[in-house]
This record gives structure tokens, C-alpha cells and sequence, in this order.
């Protein structure tokens, strides 16, 4: 697997990420099972097996247990701490905590993110973390106190580098104004499914633009070289099998996916991910399979590079119109 440089790590990371909320069994209150434990094993070992040494956790993923049943199965696969980067995130908490009427919200002060991060390292079995997120952008963010929490957490070795998620692009520079660290990774919602923050440049100045608005954050992200991650990079896998009901731009882009793969002598999932590699931004898919054939087959991606034609093509079926 090739690799990219995140700003601030020795390591270099696997250009495809393995997403690991989907370990843990469920979102409830159910403790993890034995067979949770076994598929998280069999995951991990696919996608160290694949050339993938980057692994994504949330502190709220399946309550904690995501991360718990990860390290789980780092300890029993035998792998060391420094073959693997291992990045989490904070800043959402649930409804109901700590009081029955508290609503789901962002919670971006200084003992919210310093307290979770002592879970995530205790539920990681881990010191230090390579790299911590935050989660969704907080309207009530006081960048002075995350610049108080990151310092701490930053000169006490617990976490070696600072990013955000679903941020945008003047949201990452409000924070960095008060920031000793650098923000080195933006992680947004992105597939040929869901390209808002592709169609915000290409729509800038029409009408339609108004529904991108994303505030040029790819841009943003490229010209400060933090390195932008794509969740739900297969949408969910639709473009492999798209349902009964599916709507005309995915089924004509699924189609298509299909013979871009027969084409390419490669899995669907693999044409899926190779369109977000393509982009000159150098995107980081975070795949949330945990299937080991599947995290195989996407891993493929790695050895496709789609021309531009080719790009477009997906790009246009998958948006479902024209561009202008
Ligand atoms: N920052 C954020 O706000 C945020 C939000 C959501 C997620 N994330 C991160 O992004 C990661 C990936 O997200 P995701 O899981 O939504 O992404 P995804 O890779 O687009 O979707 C994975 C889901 O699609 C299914 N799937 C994949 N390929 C398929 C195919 N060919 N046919 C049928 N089903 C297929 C998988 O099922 P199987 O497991 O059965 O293969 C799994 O349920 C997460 O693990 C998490 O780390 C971040």
C-alpha cells in the first residue's frame, strides 16, 4: 500500500484507513459478545494484511466499545503500539448525561476534551494517541480553551498531533488563530455519492451554489497541507449493490462502477475508492467495512488510478446532473 505524510508524524500512514466504528457490536446498552470480539480480530488482521497501518476510533463509537474490542484485538494479534497510527476523536456527547433532559450536543471545553481523552487512552490501552479529532464543529467553541487543552494533553505525550472533523475551511483557521499545534487532518463526509465539498468550487458563482456551500474547505485544506479523510467513502456500498428502490443517479452510477471495473480489472468498492485517491488533495478514504473480503477488495483501490475522463464520467452520474 502506498503511503502519504501527515504533518507532525514520523510514520507514514496507508492511504486507505480502516474505520472502526462498526467493532463493538451495537449502539446500545449490550455488552460485547465473544463473537463481536472475533470479527473485530478477523478485521484488524485483513487490514494489517492489506497494507493498512491507520486506524480511526471516536469515543463514542458503540459507547466506547469500538475502541475497547480494537485493542482487544491488537493484544491478541500481537501487534506493537508503533506499527500501528491510532487516531480518535471527542467533542459529541450523548442525551441523557449527565442530566435525563441534556440534549445530544458538541461539548468542546477543556474538561470535556481532556477527560475523554483519558477514556480513549484507557479504552485504547494505549499512552499516547497519534492523532486526536474533534469530532463536529461546537458553536459554543472558546479556541483559547482548546488551545489550553491540546497544549496539556500535547506537552504531557498523550497526543502527538491535532485535527478536526466535518469542520470547514474558516472554521480550522478560527481555531489554528489560537492554536500552538498545528491542525494536520480535516475529516469530512466525502464519496462520488456525496460531493458537496467537490461540487462547493465547481458550482461557485451559480445558482446551485447555494447548496454546496462549503466554503471552498478542500481548498483551504490543500493550500495548509492538512490532510483531508473521506467517512462513508463508499456510501454505504450502494454503487456495489444499489437497492431495489435505489434513485436514477445511483443506479446509472452503479452501473457504471460496474463496467469501470470489469474495465480496470478491479472490485467495485476498489473503482469507488480509487475516484476519492484521484483527487490532487490526496485524500485519505476511512472505509468502514469489517468484512476481511471486502477490506481486501477495497485495498485493491490502491493500484487504480482512474484518468480524467474516467473521473468525470463518476463524478457526473453520481451527482445526477450535468456540470455547468
Ligand atoms: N467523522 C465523522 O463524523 C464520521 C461519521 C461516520 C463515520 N466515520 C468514520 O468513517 C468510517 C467509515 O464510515 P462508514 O462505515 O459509514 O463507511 P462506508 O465504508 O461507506 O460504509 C461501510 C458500510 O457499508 C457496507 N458496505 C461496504 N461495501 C459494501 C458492498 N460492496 N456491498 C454492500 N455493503 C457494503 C459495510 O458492510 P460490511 O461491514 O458488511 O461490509 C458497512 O456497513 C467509520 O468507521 C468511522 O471511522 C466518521
Amino acid at each position: 500500500m502506498k503511503t502519504y505524510r501527515i504533518t507532525n508524524l514520523d510514520t507514514p500512514v496507508s492511504r486507505i484507513a480502516l474505520g472502526c466504528m462498526r467493532l463493538g457490536g451495537s449502539w446500545g446498552d449490550v455488552p460485547v459478545t465473544a463473537d463481536d470480539r472475533k470479527r473485530a480480530v478477523a478485521a484488524v488482521a485483513a487490514a494489517l494484511e492489506n497494507g493498512i497501518n491507520f486506524f480511526d476510533h471516536a469515543d463514542i463509537y458503540m459507547r466506547g466499545k469500538s475502541e475497547e474490542v480494537f485493542a482487544g484485538a491488537l493484544k491478541e494479534l500481537g501487534v506493537r503500539r508503533d506499527q500501528v497510527v491510532l487516531q480518535s476523536k471527542c467533542g459529541i456527547r450523548f442525551a441523557g448525561s449527565p442530566s435525563p433532559e441534556s440534549p445530544g450536543r458538541y461539548d468542546f471545553s477543556y474538561e470535556h476534551i481532556t477527560a475523554s481523552v483519558e477514556g480513549i487512552l484507557w479504552r485504547l490501552d494505549t499512552e499516547y494517541l497519534d492523532i486526536l479529532l474533534l469530532h463536529r464543529p461546537d458553536p459554543l467553541v472558546e479556541p483559547d480553551e482548546v488551545a489550553r487543552a491540546f497544549d496539556e494533553l500535547y506537552r504531557a505525550g498523550k497526543v502527538r498531533a491535532f485535527g478536526v472533523s466535518n469542520h470547514t475551511g474558516p472554521q480550522i483557521a478560527l481555531l489554528q488563530a489560537s492554536l500552538d499545534q498545528t491542525l494536520v487532518v480535516n475529516q469530512v463526509e466525502l464519496s462520488p455519492l456525496h460531493s458537496f465539498l467537490i461540487d462547493d468550487g465547481v458550482l461557485a458563482d451559480q445558482r446551485e451554489a447555494i447548496y454546496a456551500n462549503a466554503s471552498g474547505t478542500l481548498d483551504y485544506c490543500r493550500l495548509h497541507g492538512i490532510r483531508v479523510q473521506a467517512w462513508s467513502p463508499v456510501a454505504h456500498g450502494v454503487l456495489s449493490n444499489p437497492p431495489d428502490d435505489a434513485p436514477a443517479n445511483v443506479r446509472t452510477a452503479a452501473t457504471l462502477v460496474t463496467q469501470l471495473a470489469a474495465e480496470n480489472e478491479t472490485t467495485t468498492d476498489a473503482i469507488v475508492l480509487a475516484w476519492l485517491l484521484r483527487h490532487p488533495a490526496g485524500i485519505q478514504p476511512v472505509i468502514g467495512t469489517t468484512n476481511p473480503l471486502r477490506i481486501a477488495d477495497s485495498c485493491l483501490a490502491d493500484d487504480v488510478v482512474l484518468s480524467r475522463e474516467e473521473w468525470y464520467r463518476l463524478f457526473i452520474a453520481a451527482r445526477g446532473g450535468p456540470l455547468p
